[in-house]
C-alpha cells in the first residue's frame, strides 16, 4: 500500500492523531468541542473548547463526543474532525486516504458502525479498525507478534481495554468502565457526602493528579481544594490529604484487578505461564495514577510495569502498525 494513512485515537479525554505524511503526530489535544447554541457553527475545538467547559454562557453548547471510550455522538465526532483536517488543511488529499481507527478491543457492532459513520461522512478510501490495547502494546515496544503471551492493560479517561495478544491476535479481552474519570468521580462523591464540599470535575481531577497515591507506604500529602459549601452554598475551601483520596480510589483498583484476572482465568496455560515471566504492562493516562502498579502488582501477584509514554502509546503503536501496514499492502 503506497496510499497515506492517518491514524485516529479518539479518546474519551484526548485525541491523538498519526500522519504517515509526515510520519508525525499531528494533533493531540482534550476530545472536546464548543459550538454556538443557535447556528451550531463550531466555535473552538481541543485546548480552546476544554478551557470553557463548566464556564459556558447560553450561547455556547460544549460537547465531549466521546463517552466511556465509545463513541457517543457520531456527529459531533465527524464535526469535531473534520475541523481538524480542515485546521491541517487535510481534507482536499482525503480521497486517497485510509483511516485507521483505534477502538476497545472488544468494540460493539453499533460503535463499529458510528466509526464506519465517520469514515463515510470524511470521504475517505478505507477505514481499518484496532485494538487500543494491541496498539499500545506495539507502542510500547513489545513484540506482540511473537508466539509469547502479552498481558496489557490500557486505562485510559472512560474505559480500561485489557488483552493478551499473542502472535499479534488478541487471543482474550475483557473491558471495564472503571478508569481515569471514575477516579475523579469517587473523589467528587467523597468531597460532597463527607466534606460538604461541591468542586468541579477538574478540581478532582487535580487532587487525583497532585496527591493522588494508592501506595498506602506512599507519603501523606495535603492538597488545599477550593469549591462551595453544600451547607452554606459560599464559596470554600479545604484541605484534602492523600491518606483519605487513597481510601476512596483503593475499592477502583481492587475491582480493575478482578477484571484483569478475569481475563487471565480464560486462557491456555501455555499463555498464562508466559503472562506469570512476562506481567502486565499499563499504558494510557490513566497508568499514571501513583501507586497503581504497586497495588495491581500486590494483588496480581506478578510482575507489573508502565510505558515509558503511557499516554502517547497508543499513537506510537498506529505509527508502527501504519508503516507495516503500508510495506504489506
Ligand atoms: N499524572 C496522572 N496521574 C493520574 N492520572 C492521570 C495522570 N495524567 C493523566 N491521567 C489521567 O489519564 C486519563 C486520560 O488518559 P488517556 O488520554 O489515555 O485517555 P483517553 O484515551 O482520552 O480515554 P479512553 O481511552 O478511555 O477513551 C485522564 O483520566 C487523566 O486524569
Ligand atoms: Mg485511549
Amino acid at each position: 500500500m503506497n496510499k497515506d494513512i492517518i491514524g485516529i485515537d479518539l479518546g474519551t479525554a484526548n485525541t491523538n492523531i498519526y500522519s504517515s505524511v509526515s510520519d508525525s503526530v499531528i494533533f493531540s489535544e482534550p476530545t472536546v468541542i464548543a459550538l454556538d447554541s443557535f447556528t451550531k457553527e463550531i466555535k473552538e475545538i481541543g485546548f480552546l473548547a476544554s478551557r470553557i467547559q463548566g464556564k459556558t454562557p447560553y450561547n455556547y453548547i460544549v460537547k465531549t463526543p466521546v463517552e466511556n471510550g465509545l463513541i457517543d455522538d457520531e456527529e459531533a465526532c465527524t464535526l469535531f474532525l473534520s475541523k481538524i483536517f480542515s485546521q491541517l488543511k487535510l481534507t482536499k488529499a482525503f480521497k486517497g486516504t485510509s483511516l485507521l481507527f483505534s477502538a476497545p478491543s472488544r468494540c460493539s457492532q453499533v460503535n463499529r458502525n458510528a466509526i464506519a459513520q465517520i469514515g463515510k461522512d470524511l470521504a475517505v478510501r478505507e477505514i481499518f479498525i484496532e485494538s487500543q490495547a494491541k496498539l499500545a502494546a506495539i507502542g510500547a515496544g513489545e513484540n506482540v507478534y511473537s508466539p509469547t503471551g502479552t498481558l496489557v492493560c490500557n486505562i485510559g479517561a472512560g474505559i480500561t481495554d485489557i488483552a493478551v495478544i499473542s502472535m499479534g491476535e488478541v487471543v482474550n479481552c475483557g473491558s471495564t468502565f472503571i478508569a481515569g474519570r471514575t477516579f475523579d468521580d469517587a473523589i467528587r462523591r467523597y468531597m460532597i457526602q463527607k466534606q460538604h464540599l461541591s468542586i468541579g470535575y477538574k478540581s478532582a481531577e487535580y487532587i487525583k493528579m497532585r496527591i493522588g497515591n494508592l501506595n498506602p507506604l506512599s507519603e501523606n500529602r495535603l492538597v488545599e481544594i477550593k469549591g462551595r459549601d453544600t451547607i452554606t452554598s459560599l464559596p470554600s475551601s479545604m484541605i484534602v490529604s492523600s491518606g483519605e483520596i487513597r481510601k476512596v480510589m483503593a475499592p477502583l483498583a481492587e475491582y480493575l484487578a478482578l477484571k484483569i484476572t478475569d481475563v487471565i482465568s480464560m486462557i491456555q496455560p501455555e499463555l498464562s505461564a508466559d503472562i506469570l515471566t512476562n506481567g502486565l504492562l499499563l499504558t494510557g493516562g490513566g497508568s499514571l495514577l501513583q501507586g497503581l502498579k504497586d497495588i495491581l502488582q500486590s494483588l496480581l501477584s506478578i510482575p507489573v510495569r508502565v510505558a515509558e509514554d503511557p499516554m502517547e502509546a497508543t499513537s506510537s503503536g498506529m505509527r508502527i502498525f501504519s508503516q507495516n501496514l503500508k510495506k504489506t499492502k
